[in-house]
């Protein structure tokens, strides 16, 4: 296993070019089972977690052909309709081609996606509104076995404003018969991303961004060319490092209108966030001043970025509390932070970080993609020698070539193998 080692201390300075976003691409990708057809995909990010969907699909019949950040996807000959443990078990999200194999095929088998290190992350609301559409459910010896002749409009409302489940039951939607409403949908800019996908598919879909979704059944779709948005958490880490570096950074790429609820936040602790067009540009602050969050639903300040925030507020100079409202374990990477000398007490759902100035340097250890994004981050401004993180596999799920953009940016980074 590799792992990333770090001598802290430089400031970031330059700019950085952002990735396509790992969470749009991925229901994208799965959307190329509604169809026959070449799908040609621009900016998809070099990533393990797209490799996997691309190893899960083609056991099912789907053809890639790929040439740097170009992806072109292929089912016209579908010829499984099982998507296996062994691979399902290392990304949840292959729950995103129980839809798009529903609607096509009429029937798939999942791997009933385990928990992860964040939390139980159940898919009951997915299945919930699939069997509301007609398609009948069964777990059998821990798969999904889903069955529909041809699935049918219905009105659903998602307890939960699952992200993946709105994508699922969008895909699932866009052939079935008559109309469906999906209430207390998701908004999340991945999902206006996959819905614009599918109406260049021939999709008749409104609303997606909104809390209410209509999506018309039609009879037949056609693949399409689309370029998948920049990887706003992917943007929102730079923005965050750049603060902790106090160095300037430019990142290239991004969208800042996806990243209101960082960029808030980011400017209460002293930073200067100049968003313009399709960049941001950040100044880190000294001192850094503590803020307190929250983490919610989109628009709201992203869960997947608060391991990060917490790594920022460990050199604040006061106490910020944070609170993660998303999923129930969150704060693995605490217990990595404390032992760069970060001063952390947690209480639930609640982190309450004392600002220390400054962390020390220490061998860590990624748990999840995030906490590990958090990790390296510490590791930027640790002092007293150089932190190694390992089990960086994590992080290579997320983030495409990230020690080399942070090398580029003047951060003293290298990989090593173990
Ligand atoms: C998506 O996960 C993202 N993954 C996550 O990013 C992200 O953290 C999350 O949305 C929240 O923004 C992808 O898009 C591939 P949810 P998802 O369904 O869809 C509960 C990363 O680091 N829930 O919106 O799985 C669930 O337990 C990853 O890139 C149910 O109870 O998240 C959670 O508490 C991590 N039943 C809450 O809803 C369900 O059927 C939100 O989960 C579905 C969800």
């Amino acid at each position: 296993m590799d792992k990333i080692v770090i001598q802290g201390g430089n400031p970031l300075r330059g700019s950085v070019e952002i990735s396509g976003a790992k969470n749009a691409a991925l229901p994208i990708i799965a959307a190329c089972l509604l169809t026959g057809g070449w799908h040609r995909l621009n900016r998809v990010p070099r990533l393990r977690d797209i490799h996997t969907i691309r190893r899960i699909m083609e056991k099912l019949g789907t053809v890639f052909r790929d040439q740097d950040n170009v992806l072109e996807v292929n089912s016209d000959n579908l010829f499984l309709h099982k998507a296996p443990y062994e691979l399902v078990k290392t990304m949840r999200a292959s729950i995103l081609l129980l839809g798009p194999l529903l609607a096509r095929y009429g029937r798939a088998e999942i791997s009933l996606p385990g928990g992860c290190a964040i939390g139980a992350r159940p898919v009951n609301l997915h299945l919930k509104a699939l069997a509301a559409m007609g398609a009948d459910i069964t777990l059998d010896h821990g798969y999904i076995n889903a069955r529909a002749k041809r699935l049918k409009g219905a009105e659903i409302f998602f307890d939960i404003p699952t992200v993946t489940g709105t994508e699922n039951i969008m895909m699932a939607a866009v052939t079935a018969h008559g109309r469906t409403l999906l209430k207390n949908a998701a908004k999340e800019p991945e999902i206006q991303d996959l819905a614009k996908m599918l109406r260049a598919m021939g999709a008749d879909i409104e609303g997606d961004g909104t809390d209410s979704i209509v999506i018309n059944g039609v009879d037949a779709l056609a693949a399409c060319e689309h370029t998948v948005i920049p990887d706003r958490i992917e943007a929102g880490t730079f923005m965050i490092a750049a603060a902790m570096t106090r160095g300037e950074v430019e990142v290239l790429g991004c969208r800042p209108d996806h990243l209101t609820g960082l960029m808030e936040k980011l400017a209460s602790t002293g930073a200067r966030i100049v968003p313009q067009g399709d960049r941001v540009t950040v100044k880190g602050p000294d001192p850094v001043e503590s803020v307190d969050i929250k983490t919610m639903p989109y628009p709201g300040f992203p869960t997947d970025l608060q391991a990060q925030f917490m790594a920022l507020m460990c050199i604040a100079k006061d106490w910020s509390m944070i609170r993660e409202t998303v999923f129930e374990n969150r704060f693995i990477h605490v217990s990595e932070l404390r032992r760069m000398g970060a001063e952390i007490d947690i209480n639930g759902n609640q982190a309450l970080v004392k600002g220390k100035g400054e962390l020390l340097s220490a061998p860590v250890m990624a748990t999840d993609l995030r906490a590990s994004a958090s990790l390296l981050l510490a590791g930027l401004v640790a002092k007293g020698g150089n932190t190694e993180v390992q089990r960086i596999y994590h992080l290579d799920r997320g983030y495409e070539a990230i020690e080399k953009k942070f090398r580029e940016l003047g951060a003293a980074i290298w990989r090593e193998q173990t």
